[in-house]
């Protein structure tokens, strides 16, 4: 990989007002379109992984699939999927979080992975925290070890990398 800047914010589009009045929406389809920034995200991501013995890669409902079924190809890791409630087939372990109006639940399989496993987590964007917080309280509860958060955007005035980051995790993001 290049050690050239890359200039994220420039493949990534931003929609005013959706998918409410006053909300800025980053929308990383352009970059995943974008056979370069792809490629370049997903070199970026996993780059202080390469060579180190990662078991899985959990990836959180929707684009977090995405993203993580691509760090765990590069790094021959096996990917879990990180769900909103009802949505997996077999018996599932689940973790409520906060929504700014009410509450959601993430889920996901009881034996998606095991105890000791290094597991690192990704989703294409940290906001709150809220969502990747669960997320983590959920693969703690199992045993494993998260060695990192990854993400490709970071909204750093909401505070979401520093709510990981008293849970002990490292976080990696490409773009604030
Ligand atoms: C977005 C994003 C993260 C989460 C971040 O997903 O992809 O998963 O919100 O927000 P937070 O840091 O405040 O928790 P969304 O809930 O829109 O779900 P989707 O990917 O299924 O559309
Ligand atoms: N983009 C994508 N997902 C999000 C955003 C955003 O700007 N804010 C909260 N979740």
């Amino acid at each position: 990989m290049t050690s050239e800047p890359f200039d994220y914010a420039a493949a990534i589009r931003t929609i005013p007002d959706y998918p409410a009045k006053g909300v800025m929406f980053r929308d990383i389809t352009t970059l995943l379109g974008n056979p370069r920034a792809f490629r370049r995200t997903i070199d970026e991501l996993v780059q202080p992984w390469a060579g180190a013995k990662i078991d899985k890669v959990a990836g959180i409902e929707a684009r977090g699939f995405i993203i993580g079924g691509a760090v765990a190809h590069q790094l021959s890791a096996g990917f879990v999927p990180i769900r909103k409630k009802g949505k997996l087939p077999f018996e599932t372990i689940g973790m409520d979080y906060a929504l700014e109006y009410g509450q959601d639940r993430i889920e996901i399989h009881v034996d998606a992975v095991e105890k000791g496993e290094r597991v690192i987590l990704v989703d294409d964007l940290i906001a709150t925290g809220g969502t990747a917080e669960a997320a983590i309280k959920l693969l703690h509860e199992t045993g494993v070890k998260v060695e990192a958060a990854c993400f490709i955007v970071d909204l750093p005035a909401l505070g979401g990398a520093d709510k990981l980051r008293a849970l002990g995790v490292a976080v990696r993001t490409l773009v604030a």
